[in-house]
């Protein structure tokens, strides 16, 4: 292993464009109150936990466009480091419409690029890996509309090669890609893994046994986050469940991706697997409590972390 970044892929980045509509109505002129734009996707949101724990993370994607500039910009300007792999044709934008009751709306673009984009993408990684010595890659999120059937596990197979850990946090059809790959590790809420494994996914006992499976076909390491009830690792020699305190969340979204990020900035530390997944746990509950993903403080995680637990569960 080696000392370098954790390296943060976005496949699929996003400008998410939040319009706050109180009156919003199908077919009528709406006056905006507020609009907010912010780079959204999920190896963002695991790029900014990474560095307010203190590790040190770079950001890759593919961007694309007026948008991509945009996208790219707001990244620069916020001081995360990031190398983009542009392609001819532009970044998606995502917009939610939040309304006076509470809801929102959200209409998603999937983002659309060429075979031969993908392939750019998986070069830049693997050069920008070798390069920096990077700790890990981790591949976070939706593929865009076009990239190859074989993604990421073209991805996967090519940083195999080299001295660098791959980790994949993404669902459907590209998790099932990848874990056919081998990756180093994969994160999986419990809904993902039992879609891909065809398993109840409310039964910890057949949880763990579909991550023991895994580990069967060659991954090393297998997270699995629960939301309210923790998270689970299964690794050859460890079957472990850390559990948070109890919190009201304010908004969960990306608190997967946060929970990537402490596992992967505490094991880059020298920690074992053990706090690594205390760590991971108490970073995904404390973005709970933060509208965002990625957005909470140090000294918030490290008053959540003091009441994280975790246990070895019977292997
Ligand atoms: N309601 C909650 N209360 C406490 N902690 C939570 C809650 N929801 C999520 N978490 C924390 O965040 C971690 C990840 O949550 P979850 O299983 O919902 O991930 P996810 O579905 O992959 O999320 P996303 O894909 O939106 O990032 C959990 O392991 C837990 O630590
Ligand atoms: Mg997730």
């Amino acid at each position: 292993m080696t000392g370098g970044p954790i390296i943060c892929v976005t496949p699929n980045v996003a400008l998410d464009r939040t319009l706050v509509v109180p009156d919003f109505a199908i077919g009528h002129i709406s006056r905006i109150d507020r609009g907010v734009a912010v780079p959204g996707g999920k190896g963002l949101n695991t790029m900014r936990a990474v560095q307010i724990l203190g590790g040190d993370a770079l950001s890759m994607g593919l961007m694309g466009g007026n948008t991509g500039r945009m996208v790219a910009t707001m990244v620069e300007e916020a001081g995360y480091r990031a190398v983009w792999t542009w392609f001819e044709g532009e970044t998606r934008t995502c917009t939610i419409i939040a309304t006076a009751d509470g809801r929102s709306t959200v209409i998603n673009e999937s983002g659309r690029i060429q075979p031969q984009d993908w392939t750019a993408l998986v070069d830049d990684i693997c050069r920008v890996a070798v390069r920096e010595a990077a700790y890990a890659v981790c591949v976070c999120g939706s593929l865009p509309t076009g990239a190859p059937d074989h993604a990421p596990a073209d991805l996967v197979e090519k940083l195999r090669q080299t001295d660098v850990s791959v980790w994949v946090d993404t669902s459907k059809r590209a998790l099932d890609n990848a874990i056919g790959a081998g990756p180093y590790a994969i994160k999986v809420n419990r809904d993902e893994i039992a879609a891909v494994m065809n398993i109840a996914a409310d039964n910890c006992s057949e949880l763990i046994s579909a991550a023991k499976s895994l580990l069967a076909r060659g991954i090393g390491l297998v997270v699995i986050s629960l939301a309210e009830d923790g998270a689970l690792l299964v690794s050859a020699d460890l079957v472990a469940k850390a559990t948070p305190p109890l919190i009201q969340p304010l908004d969960p979204v990306a608190s997967g991706d946060c929970l990537h990020a402490g596992i992967v900035e505490s094991l880059a530390r020298g920690e074992d697997h053990l706090e690594a997944l205390r760590r991971g746990v108490a970073a995904g509950t404390v973005n709970a409590l933060y509208a965002g993903g990625g957005r909470f403080t140090f000294a918030h995680f490290q008053e959540i972390l003091r009441r994280t637990t975790v246990e070895v569960l019977p292997n």
